[in-house]
This record gives C-alpha cells, structure tokens and sequence, in this order.
C-alpha cells in the first residue's frame, strides 16, 4: 500500500519545540523531510543528554539509516548546512542519508547582508526583529524570478550568468539606498562553486524521491520551520517570516500531492512564546513571563534572544487548528507549568467592550484586544517522570482536557521535559 505523509507544523509563534516532537515520533517514521524557511529555524532535539540543534537538516537526522530530505520550499545557506554536516560527521552521528531539492534556492551572502541592512534602515516601531539570515531577501529572489537555486551552484556557466546579473542590481542597492560596502562578484562565485561540488552527492529530485518512497509503501514526516502565527499569508503580517509555514505549504514545500497527506499533527507549546517584533495578545512582562522564561529556557536556538512569554492563547489556537486542519496535537512543556497555583488560558479576546471568540491576523485588531482569562487549578507534583497520562496531577489532565475540548483536537503526544524520552504518547 502507498505510504502517507503527515505534517508537523508549528502552532504559534515558532519554538514550539517542533524538532523534538519529530524525533520523539521518529521510531514511526521512514523518510524525514523540511519543506520551508532555512537557517532562521533553530529545532532542538536531545538524545541521551546530547543536544543538537538543527538550522536546517531535519530533525530526523539522527535515526541511523532513513531518509532525510531538504524540499524545494527551503531556502538553503549552505554555509550553515555544510558546518552542520561537518558537525554530525566530526561526532560520528551523520546516520541518516540526506537529498537536497536542487529546486531549492540558495541563500547567498548578500542575502544576509540586505537582511540586516534592511532592518537598520527600518524605522523606530518597524523592526520585524528578523533572525538576519538572509530569509526574507532570498525570498524576495526566489518569487521575482531571479534566484539561484542548487542546480545554479552545480553549473559554473549558469551560475555566473545569474551572479552577474544580480550583482548589477544588488550592488546597486548595497551602496545606494543602505550605504553599504558592494560585494565582489569573484569571491562569491568561487565560494558558490565550492559549496555545489561539496553538496552535490546530495542534490536530487526530492519531489520524485518521495514519490517513490510512498510508492514502497514508506512513511513521511513533513516538518514546518516557524509558526501558523509566522506565516506569509496567515500570520500578523507584517511581522512574519517570508513562507508558509501552515499545513497547506507542505505539499508545495516538498512537492507532495494533498491527496498524499494523512494528518496534520500541531505542535502547542503549554504556553506561548514569541520571538521578534509584532502583536501578541497574552504576553506578560512581569513575573508570570520572566517565571516561564527562566524555567522554559526561553532563549532563542538560533539567536539566542530572550523569548517573550505569556499564558496559552486558545482563541489564537483555534484559528491555528482551523488553517491546519490539525488532526492532533502534540503539546510541548507541560513540565514548564508545574508550580503555580493558578493557570491563566486565554478563552476570547475583548475589544471596543465587546467578547471577541474569533481570531483574526490583522495587526490593529490585535493591538487593540485584552485577552478574556478563564482560571484553571495549578499542580505542583513534578511530572517529568510521568510516561502515561494516568500518571498526571488531576489539575494537570484537566488542563490538557479544556486544551482538547475547545479546540476539538486530541492530545497525542505530551512533553514533560525536551528528552527523546520524556514524552506521554496517547492514541497515535
Ligand atoms: P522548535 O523550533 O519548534 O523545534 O523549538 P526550539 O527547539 O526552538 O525550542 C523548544 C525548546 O524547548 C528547546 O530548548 C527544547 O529542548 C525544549 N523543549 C521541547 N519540548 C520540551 C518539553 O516538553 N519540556 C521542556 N522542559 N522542554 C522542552
Ligand atoms: P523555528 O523553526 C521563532 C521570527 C523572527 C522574526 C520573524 C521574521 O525555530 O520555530 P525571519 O528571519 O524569518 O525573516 O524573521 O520571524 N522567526 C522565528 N521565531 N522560531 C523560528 O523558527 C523563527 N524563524 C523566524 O524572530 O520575528
Ligand atoms: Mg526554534
């Protein structure tokens, strides 16, 4: 029978904790594969007390054997992925076998360069906050017809057409609007060529990869960078990243048909936690966000900047579990609320003096609303050792139940600590 793909998106606003739900279902699955966004993503995974965050090879890379897949839909640097080959290979844990989409662009210098230029030139109250690792310019590129892809780098011919070309116009951008240095056009191509002849034992078809994996009968995880909330199209705009995250971009991200697609798993984490500029209805700036900050370790993988933190936000969540078509959810640190008496969990939003259930992306609608509090009993029992939801404080699996009836979504899986291990798995 063919096999099916199921897709692991983040629900809110990135950092869900996305790497490890795909390396605690890892045992379930053959072929693992990234379907947007590149090295702004940071996706922990720890495995017998190692820790490894990948940028941009999927979280799957550590199960010896299967397939690990780059799609189309990311943006490559491949300066980043090569250092994190480099780091697996020096560890002796480059298990898995690795195919890049030769479809997929490539994040060059410049990119990043124009990532932050364009930041700085940004004015007060405009920042987006951006990771600065060329996301947003490499995107720009890649819709405007003019991007290099990985098929670029392998073909000096072709690559120095393209380079040339965007040079002209680069450059000119650089130095007259940022007031920046221009880039050389020889040290870039020498360096794109160099980073074509590492990566191409890897470049393939992914689409066609896949394809025939499912063919075989082999399952797919399809793992999403960021978070609905991020998304281009979805998100609060114009504080996003520049792809889509949601379900629906894993297909294109991949080139994997809809029909193909057997579940979407969300990723919720207890509470919620942004990264960056932009709205976000629940975060506290006193005790209760500082509490959650410290004991969630909410310090960004890629950036290392202090997350903004703040209660869950289930009318958020439900417009995330609606775009998604979420079947499950796998709801991350739990762990982190053990300790206080009482829950907060945000049920509707108020604005103009009126209860607002439904989410809506637009940045002035959501500068305006005050979250609408419902209190929940607080537990105080450590539950990291907890692998079965009987073993939960009673207050505990009332919390994940309210989760799961508001939302019409079933819990599947349970983070109690960001071990491999330290996981409830329900119903899967
Ligand atoms: P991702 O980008 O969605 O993969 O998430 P990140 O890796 O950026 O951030 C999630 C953080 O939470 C990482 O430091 C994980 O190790 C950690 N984490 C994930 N799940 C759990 C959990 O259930 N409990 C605790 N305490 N930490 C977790
Ligand atoms: P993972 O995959 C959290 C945020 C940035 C910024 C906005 C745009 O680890 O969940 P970009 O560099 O993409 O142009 O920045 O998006 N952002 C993330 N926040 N987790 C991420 O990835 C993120 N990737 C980008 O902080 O607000
Ligand atoms: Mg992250």
């Amino acid at each position: 029978m063919r096999g099916k793909a199921e897709v692991i998106v983040g629900a809110q606003w990135g950092d869900e904790g996305k790497g490890r739900v795909v390396d605690s279902l890892g045992n379930r699955v053959d072929v693992f594969a990234r379907y947007q966004g590149g090295a702004n993503a940071g996706h922990t995974v720890i495995v017998e007390g190692c820790k490894y965050v990948f940028h941009l090879l999927p979280s799957g890379m550590l199960y010896s054997g299967k397939l690990c897949v780059i799609g189309n839909g990311v943006v490559i640097d491949p300066e980043q992925l090569i250092y994190e080959l480099k780091m697996l290979q020096d560890q002796g844990k480059d298990r898995a076998r690795l195919v890049i989409s030769g479809a997929a662009h490539v994040v060059m210098p410049y990119h990043k360069l124009l990532d932050k230029a364009q930041e700085n030139f940004r004015g007060r109250g405009k920042k987006i906050g951006t990771t600065g690792r060329g996301i947003g310019p490499c995107y720009v590129d890649k819709y405007n017809r003019a991007g290099i892809r990985i098929y670029d780098i392998l073909d000096p011919d072709k690559l120095r057409e393209k380079l040339t070309s965007n040079l002209d116009i680069i450059n000119l951008q650089l130095s007259r609007i940022y007031n920046e240095e221009p880039v050389a056009f020889d040290e870039i191509f020498q360096q794109a060529i160099e980073w074509g002849k590492v990566l191409s034992p890897y470049v393939a078809d992914a689409s066609l990869v896949l394809h025939e994996a499912m063919e075989s009968g082999k399952s797919i995880l399809l793992e999403g960078a960021q978070g609905t909330l991020l998304d281009v199209d979805h998100g609060t705009y114009p504080f996003v990243t520049s792809s889509n995250p949601v379900s629906a971009g894993a297909c294109v991200g991949v080139g994997v048909a809809p029909t193909d697609v057997s579940r979407v798993i969300g990723v919720v984490k207890a509470y919620c936690t942004r990264v960056g500029a932009g709205p976000f209805p629940t975060e506290d700036e006193g005790e209760v966000g500082q509490y959650l900050r410290e004991k969630g370790g909410e310090f960004g993988a890629t950036t290392g900047r202090p997350r903004r933190c703040g209660w869950l936000d289930l009318v958020a969540l439900k417009f995330s579990a609606r775009l998604n078509g979420m079947g499950a959810i796998a709801l991350t640190k739990l762990d982190v609320l053990t300790g206080f008496d009482e829950i907060s969990i945000c049920t509707a939003y108020r604005i103009d003096g009126k209860e607002e259930k439904n989410f809506n992306s637009n940045v002035d609608f959501l500068n305006k609303v005050e979250p609408v509090y419902k209190l929940m009993r607080g537990w105080k029992e450590d539950i990291s050792e907890c692998r079965s939801f009987e073993d939960l404080p009673e207050a505990a699996k009332e919390y994940v139940r309210y989760i799961e009836n508001e939302t019409g979504v079933p819990v599947c899986l349970i983070g109690v600590g960001p071990g491999r291990e330290e996981t409830i798995l329900r119903s899967l």
